[in-house]
């Protein structure tokens, strides 16, 4: 049967309205807010650029940045336990915003679980 890539079943459309929607409520997250740029323009940016390459599409994060490394480069930030379900919580609500449903919303918000849950660095008791 025909190849199912993630990335052209969400489409590049929806998948930057997804990061937008993410990132309004990553700027309005108490727990989150301090920890970003106050400018979250290039983040979003490298975030589509990533999240197209995560999902299959073509490689243009590493084409610009090079290898993602993403845990080393969340090294500078302190990622508790609580900030991964906060960063959890803010895409679950951005996927509902952009209406991802079914079984490609599951597979793709399981996925950024174990992400999430691989950049942890920090106990929330040093939070
Ligand atoms: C960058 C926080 C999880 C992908 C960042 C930045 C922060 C951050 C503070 C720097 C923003 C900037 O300076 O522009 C967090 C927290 C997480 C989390 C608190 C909770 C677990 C994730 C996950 C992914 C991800 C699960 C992937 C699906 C990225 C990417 C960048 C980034 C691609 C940009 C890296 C670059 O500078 O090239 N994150 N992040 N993050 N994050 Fe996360």
């Amino acid at each position: 049967g025909k190849p199912i890539i993630p990335y052209e079943e969400i489409g590049a459309e929806t998948l930057s309205q997804l990061v937008d929607a993410f990132y309004a409520r990553v700027a309005a997250h108490p727990k989150l807010q301090p920890i970003f740029p106050d400018d979250l323009s290039e983040t979003a940016r490298k975030q589509k650029q990533f999240l197209t390459q995560y999902l299959g599409g073509p490689n243009i994060y590493s084409a610009e940045h090079g290898h993602p490394r993403l845990k080393a480069r969340h090294n500078p930030f302190p990622i508790t336990p609580a900030r991964a379900q906060a960063w959890l919580e803010c895409m679950s609500g951005a996927m509902d915003e952009v209406g991802l449903s079914g079984t490609f919303r599951e597979t793709l918000y399981n996925r950024l679980v174990l992400t999430a849950h691989h950049m942890i660095n920090e106990s929330d008791s040093e939070e």
